[in-house]
């Protein structure tokens, strides 16, 4: 599929492959790719937030692992494995609430296994066989998602989202906002109101972005100004991605996202979670085992060059919350829809 959106590409040059992912810390002044060509730059890339949303962080580490091997055949090093492993661990380091990233290793890690007996250039030809595969995929599977949610959405809805679960999250398409392409092009009229997402500003930056490239009607509004509109009835449902749900059906995402859950809640609002079957962890029992990731204090207290907080304040920088599953109406996946989940639904999903 063409995606108009490419958040990440994989280049075959003369000099060797390359990842190239759009840089989304300068969107949406600046569109231009970034390349890498190894694990640890590729960690660098996802922990500054260059790609972020879960789909494309576990997209960009499978081809961390695929870069790094083909870097040491080059070097034609007889300690391999040894560095192959160092190069997981740089990857499994670089974020830690999104299990996508965990479970593109995983995959990668079954691939080195499998082949693991082949010459090392045909282990890491493998290798970048089995990234583009995940890629591929990723793409396939939010255009599933955004079939099956597309039905939930009625002809004319305006549709609060926070943070960004777009192409730029995934490999294309979206899940959230997936949700809402798909909408679109089955020929509803569909707006989007997008919480700006303080305090790295996806919404602002990157959803309003995606939506305005398309001609998405969309308005912008501040993270305090949800309730308001709700309490207006100027918002019919809610749809957001996730980055983790565990096996009871609570979903980490970016922070936030509770505070709007129990605004939908309250005003009887339909609340949406996007969701691969990539992003559901059933090895967490529930919601307060995902691991939620501190960012840096700078990340609250101003915006890039600009310090508003007073100097030397205290600050916490949580980047996800929890979301019990009792707020969630329906998981949104590319196998089905699940209303009210819990653990039974979930675990049916992988039967
Ligand atoms: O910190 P980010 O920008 O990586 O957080 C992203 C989100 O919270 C998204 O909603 C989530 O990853 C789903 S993306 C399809």
């Amino acid at each position: 599929m063409n995606e108009v959106i490419e958040t990440l590409r994989w280049r075959e040059t003369a000099n060797g492959a390359v990842l190239e992912m759009i840089d989304q810390t300068r969107l949406p002044a600046v569109f231009e790719y970034v390349s890498y060509d190894s694990a640890q730059g590729v960690a660098h890339g996802i922990r500054s937030m260059v790609v972020r949303g879960a789909p494309a962080i576990g997209v960009a580490a499978g081809y961390g692992i695929a870069l790094e091997a083909l870097r040491l055949c080059k070097q034609a090093d007889n300690q391999f494995d040894q560095l192959l492993e160092i190069g997981f661990t740089q990857l499994e380091e670089s974020r830690p609430t999104a299990v996508n990233l965990f479970w593109a290793l995983n995959r990668m890690r079954a691939c080195w296994v499998q082949h693991q007996s082949l010459e090392k250039n045909q282990l890491a030809l493998a290798l970048t066989n089995e990234a583009r595969f995940i890629h591929e995929e990723d793409i396939n599977v939010n255009h599933a998602i955004g079939t099956n949610g597309a039905i939930l959405l009625s002809d004319g809805a305006r549709v609060l989202t926070h943070c960004n679960a777009g192409a730029l999250a995934t490999a294309g398409h979206g899940t959230a906002l997936g949700v809402i392409r798909s909408a679109v092009a089955a020929g509803k009229k569909i707006s989007v109101i997008a919480d700006e997402t303080r305090p790295f500003l996806q919404g602002a930056r990157l959803t309003a972005w995606e939506m305005v490239q398309e001609n998405i009607p969309i308005t912008l509004i501040t993270d305090n100004m949800a309730g308001h509109l709700m309490s207006q009835g100027e918002i019919d449902a809610v749809i957001v991605g996730t980055d983790r749900v565990a096996a009871n059906g609570d979903v980490a995402n970016k922070i936030g996202t509770y505070m709007v859950a129990v605004l939908a809640h309250r005003h009887g609002i339909p609340f949406y979670v996007a969701c691969p079957l990539s992003t559901i962890d059933i090895s967490v029992k529930r919601g307060e085992h995902i691991p939620i990731e501190e960012r840096p204090a700078h990340e609250v207290t101003g915006y890039r060059d600009y310090q508003w907080a007073a100097q030397g304040v205290k600050v916490r920088n949580p980047s996800f919350d929890i979301t019990p599953a009792e707020l969630v109406t329906a998981l949104i996946t590319e196998k089905r829809v699940i209303h009210a989940p819990n653990e039974l639904t979930i675990k049916e999903l992988f039967m």
